[in-house]
């Protein structure tokens, strides 16, 4: 560390010419060193991954992603990062949200010289202090360690139907389900044209073709290595293989070994997977400990599910493990949850509702809708299915016992 008695501050604003103000203003405090200067939301957040800081001093109103939210992301992954808001006067609306965001200060633009460097000071110091409490409980606790007593849960999302929905569900349901206590990875069963990783905007890295051939000598640092750490949560990706024809590298065994590692460090484990019975997904709906069944609400879409429900009565999946959930759901439409209900024989249990705008433009930006539009109706539908999920192995546990 270079400076370790300094306060590392990053200034994060659109307008080169406020960068430069505010550096000019820093620049002859003998405590305060600018380590960095971004442009916009998601640069933030890289930059504070990448440099860790004591301090972000942010702009609102930017290009691609605005401060606040990148405020909460950053929040959320480095908690010890102070950051401090930058605003025109009149929004003062913004205020409110940017102690919900997790703001440290806020202040309007421009600032005097004192009220600004007076922010950075207090702000640095609450840092140093977060960093310290942080680096004693981590020091029991590593991203990727062996989990005392119990194993996570397999969760498969499946549809026998392509394009109904299963990646944008399993991506968004991951983000709900990962929390500090609860460590979630998503792994990508559609080793054809699995697309995860796209979905995640993080591509071109390791993949299970990695993890195949070491599957009998795993351990939680070559899984931390292979596994991708998605830049804007902290849930990890095991990405498909990078060209289709490297699908037939990884065995349904392999495929299953490695799930059944990763029960040791993750709470849940979440299996992305294609509608054509693989070898791959047969296994992991086979062992799996929930399956998110999808399904839209038209008739080739109920056809198929029906069909693969009574496949899987043959192969002796008890329907309570499976959850039932009626994506791109549009009350317009005659086929309603009850009337699918009641010709499957199984229960809705989720609603997701068809919201085109959204799930395109977060699909087409990398970004899955529940991190920048946490309160539309669509993220809270999510949520609502993370908590089903929650309930039904709660009572899977309670049945066993
Ligand atoms: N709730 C929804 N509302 C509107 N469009 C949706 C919704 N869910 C998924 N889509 C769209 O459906 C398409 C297929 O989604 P995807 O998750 O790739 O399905 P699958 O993995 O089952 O093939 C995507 O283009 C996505 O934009
Ligand atoms: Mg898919």
């Amino acid at each position: 560390m270079a400076n370790p008695e300094k306060i590392r501050v990053v200034i994060v604003d659109d307008i080169s010419e406020t960068r430069e103000n505010i550096r000019r203003m820093l620049q002859f405090d003998p405590k305060i060193e600018i380590i960095g200067e971004a442009r916009t939301g998601k640069e933030a957040i890289e930059f504070a991954s990448k440099l860790l800081p004591d301090v972000i001093v942010m702009d609102i109103n930017m290009p691609d992603m605005d401060g606040l939210v990148a405020t909460e992301i950053i929040r959320r992954k480095h908690p010890h990062i102070q950051i401090i808001i930058l605003s025109v006067q009149y929004e003062s609306g913004y205020m409110r949200r940017a102690m919900l965001a997790g703001a440290r200060d806020f202040l309007s633009k421009p600032p005097l010289i004192d009220e600004l460097t007076n922010a950075i000071r207090r702000a640095g110091k609450l840092a140093i202090e977060e960093k310290e409490k942080a680096q004693i409980a981590s020091e029991s606790v590593q991203s990727s360690t062996i989990r005392a007593g119990k194993l996570g849960k397999i969760i498969v999302v499946y549809s026998p139907k392509g394009g109904v929905g299963c990646t944008t569900i399993a991506t968004n349901l991951a983000i709900s389900l990962q929390s500090e206590l609860t460590p979630t990875v998503i792994v990508d069963g559609n080793l054809l044209f699995g697309d995860v990783a796209v979905f995640l905007n993080e591509q071109g890295r390791n993949t299970i073709l990695d993890l195949a051939p070491r599957v009998d000598e795993l351990d939680p640092d070559i899984i931390d290595e292979v596994l991708i750490s998605h830049s804007l949560t902290s849930i990890r990706v095991l990405a498909s293989p990078p060209r289709p024809e490297y699908a037939d590298q990884v065995s349904a065994d392999q495929f299953i070994k490695v799930l059944q590692y990763l029960q040791r460090l993750y709470e849940y484990i979440i299996v992305d997977t294609t509608p054509y019975l693989t070898e791959v997904v047969q296994s992991a709906l086979d062992i799996s400990n929930l399956i998110i069944l999808i399904a839209n609400q038209d008739i080739p879409s109920i056809k198929s599910t029906n069909s693969f429900l009574s496949l899987s009565d043959q192969s002796g999946i008890n329907r309570k493990r499976i959850l039932f959930v009626l994506n791109r759901f549009d009350k317009r439409i005659a086929i309603s949850p009850e009337r699918i209900t009641e010709s499957l024989k199984q229960v809705v249990e989720g609603v997701i509702p068809l919201e085109e705008k959204i799930v395109t433009t977060s699909i087409n930006r990398g970004v899955p809708f529940i991190i920048e539009n946490k309160s539309s109706l669509i993220s809270k539908s999510i949520y609502a299915i993370a908590e089903k999920v929650k309930e039904k192995i709660a009572t899977q546990l309670e049945e066993k016992e």
